[in-house]
């Protein structure tokens, strides 16, 4: 099958490398606009993701069959109804639901009425606008501490602040909904109890009513070591999560995926896609903090190495509503990623650094380095991103992966280049 990735990350490397890993050569892979890594595992093409005209033309002149969306943004803007409203584009398969329903991502007004309508646990909230700004500041005043407060879109990553008192919170909403502090993404405000556990990220593919569950993996996304610092995409994952068991992963099975999946179903959602579930666990309960409409990166990264079955037969499977005929390998053993990131990210940094690989023949077999913010300039793989790029490797036990990703990234050199070495930390 001939397969167009969008995006150009970590996730979409993953995705590429484990199509190429598990078709034998059955599937031809182009990514838009991709990076080195992704060249590795097929054609790269240089349109933009929200370039739907550029990329509509560009799967017909390819007899492309199946678009796989990587990133939300081009989700959110309507790529998928691009293609099923055009008559010529819509035979082939698109892989990201609707605009409509990656509102689950898009929306967090949206998300949690979702989650209410159809009882998934989630931390208890209200929403607030311009028109009834003057009703939030008592309810803030009111509210226990810490309070989070959420722009209603998508705002970069940025738009969760949690905040530790009344007085800040207040400045907060304010500045969010008054002074459009994340743009239009923060006139609406969703305000939000804190909860206090660990977080995890689980995964489906879904085609709006059966699903296959995917690995779990856990993010870590502070800068600094032991989980300090500035918030950043995540510097690296670890799958799968050791508190994770059957009992818990039963909990969140019956009580979150099952409920959203036939919430969409119930509510006629168009949705063949990813679900990201973005959970939280307080006290052995698992609690749903958001959903994203895509894989997370870095989990990508560790989610396709250990699933031993090639993702785009899944996709292909949920496009044609076969998905309950599918079944899953994964691969028992533990992998961590970590990802190299440019010196001052997630602040300001510079680009353009060469980057040096060690010759392939002293990469370890079970380690695979995927590639983030790269490009070629003048022959050259040169930094072009904050996350540059990430190793994953294999391991019996997270400290065994964890030391095995290390020495790898320890034979990479870019000008500064930093990474976490801890990933895992509290598992070893
Ligand atoms: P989000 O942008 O929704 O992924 O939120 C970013 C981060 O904020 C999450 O990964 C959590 O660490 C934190 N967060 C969001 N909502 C809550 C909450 N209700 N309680 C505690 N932490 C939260
Ligand atoms: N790693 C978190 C995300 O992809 O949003």
């Amino acid at each position: 099958m001939k397969i167009l990735i969008l995006g150009s990350g970590g996730r979409e490397h993953a995705i590429a490398w484990n199509i190429q890993q598990h078709s034998n050569g059955r599937d031809e892979v182009f990514v838009t606009p991709g990076n080195p890594g992704t060249a590795q595992c097929g054609a790269n093409i240089n349109l933009s993701i929200t370039d739907f005209e550029g990329i509509g033309k560009f799967c017909l002149e390819n007899l492309i069959e199946m678009v796989i969306a990587g990133p939300e943004e081009p989700l959110v803007k309507g790529a998928c109804d691009f293609f099923k409203k055009n008559d010529s584009l819509k035979h082939i398969h698109f892989i990201g639901p609707s605009q409509f329903g990656a509102q689950l991502e898009g929306s967090k007004a949206f998300a949690k009425a979702f989650m209410q309508r159809h009882q998934i646990p989630t931390a208890a909230y209200k929403e607030f606008k311009e028109e009834s700004f003057e009703e939030g500041i008592p309810y803030l005043q009111n509210h226990s501490l810490p309070i989070v407060l959420k722009a209603d879109g998508l705002a970069a990553g940025k738009g969760v602040v949690i905040c530790q008192n009344h007085e800040e919170a207040i400045e907060e909403f304010g500045a969010m909904i008054q002074q459009a502090k994340f743009g239009d993404a923060g006139k609406r405000v969703v305000v939000e109890q804190f909860l206090d556990g660990i977080e995890l990220s689980v995964f489906v593919l879904t085609d709006g009513k059966d699903y296959v569950l995917l690995p779990e993996a856990k993010d870590y996304k502070r800068i600094g070591e032991k989980d300090t610092g500035l918030n950043t995409g995540g510097m690296g994952a670890v799958s799968p999560v050791p508190f994770a068991d059957d009992a818990f992963m039963q909990k969140i099975i019956t009580r979150i995926i099952k409920p959203t999946v036939d919430g969409l179903h119930k509510e006629n959602i168009d949705y063949t896609g990813f679900i990201f579930f973005g959970l939280i666990k307080v006290n052995e309960e698992p609690f749903t903090i958001e959903y994203n409409c895509r894989m997370g990166d870095p989990e990508t990264e560790v989610v396709m190495p250990r699933l031993q079955t090639n993702i785009a037969d899944l996709c292909l499977a949920a496009a044609q509503n076969r998905l309950h005929e599918m079944s899953t390998e994964t691969d028992s053993r533990t992998a961590v990623t970590m990802m190299a990131v440019s010196g001052g990210y997630p602040g300001s940094f510079e680009k353009g650094f060469k980057i040096v690989f060690p010759p392939a023949s002293s990469i370890p077999e079970g380690s695979i380095i995927f590639q983030a913010g790269t490009k070629v300039h003048e022959q050259q793989v040169v930094t072009n991103g904050g996350r540059v790029l990430c190793v994953t490797s294999f391991g019996e036990n997270v400290a065994e992966a964890a030391f095995r990703s290390k020495s790898v990234l320890q034979q990479i050199k870019f000008d500064g280049m930093y990474y976490r070495s801890d990933i895992g930390w509290e598992f070893m």
